[in-house]
């Protein structure tokens, strides 16, 4: 069973995802943090995230081993990694990763932009998740403030926005729900109400 849950910045997709897996037990990729990696390696070693061939050359090197790296989880790195998945010979590096992820049995849960759309598009369940702006920047400062890490909130807010311009504008593969994707908007949810609402539309098409 492949479940492809997307969705834009701070939507709560990765938690959902998590606890998605854990219920059905299947493995779980947090497909960002392959672009945050890829960020984070460029600027450790001086590169220019502009740089496409750069980019390219660093996702191709990428180590799979050096995704629980905490420094990938830093606001710093999620901007970096919304400039470097513009790169189309970044996303075609990262696709047969994310695509062997997903074909090993017995499936996966994968979170992130494009899993519905371009990398599982015969996903079994597709979700995307949204939140309004404002909802989503409160949850990342949250995120934030919980690791110790400063919280400036209209500047979060600014970032949520940015990102979500970048994602949903880049030419290839941009944000957008699959055609056959079921909206999930967790506004007004909390993480059990959204959970909850998830294992339901699972449940529903399997
Ligand atoms: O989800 P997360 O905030 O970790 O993603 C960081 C950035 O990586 C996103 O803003 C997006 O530009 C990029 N990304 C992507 N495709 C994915 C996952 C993430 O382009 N499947």
């Amino acid at each position: 069973m492949i479940i492809a849950i997307d969705g834009p910045a701070a939507s709560g997709k990765g938690t959902l995802a998590r606890r998605l897996a854990a219920r059905y037990g299947l493995p779980h990729l947090d497909s960002g943090l392959l672009y945050r990696a890829v960020a984070h390696h460029l600027a450790a070693h001086g590169g220019d995230l502009a740089d496409a061939a750069a980019a390219e050359r660093a996702a191709r090197a990428l180590d799979p081993g050096q995704l629980g790296d905490p420094a990938l989880r830093t606001r710093g790195a999620g901007e970096g990694a919304s400039i470097v998945s513009a790169h189309p010979g970044v996303r075609a590096a990262l696709l047969d990763f994310q695509r062997s992820f997903a074909a090993t049995a017995p499936g996966a849960v994968i979170d992130g932009r494009d899993i519905g759309t371009v990398i599982c598009p015969d996903a079994d369940v597709k979700i995307f998740v949204t939140a309004s702006p404002e909802e989503r920047a409160r949850r990342r400062a949250l995120e934030l403030e919980a690791r110790g890490e400063p919280a400036d909130h209209a500047a979060i807010l600014a970032d949520v926005r940015r990102r979500d311009e970048r994602d949903m504008t880049r030419a290839t593969a941009p944000l957008k729900p699959a055609d056959d994707a079921v909206e999930l908007d967790t506004t007004a949810l909390d993480a059990d109400g959204a959970f909850a609402a998830a294992v339901a539309i699972v449940d529903a098409r399997t």
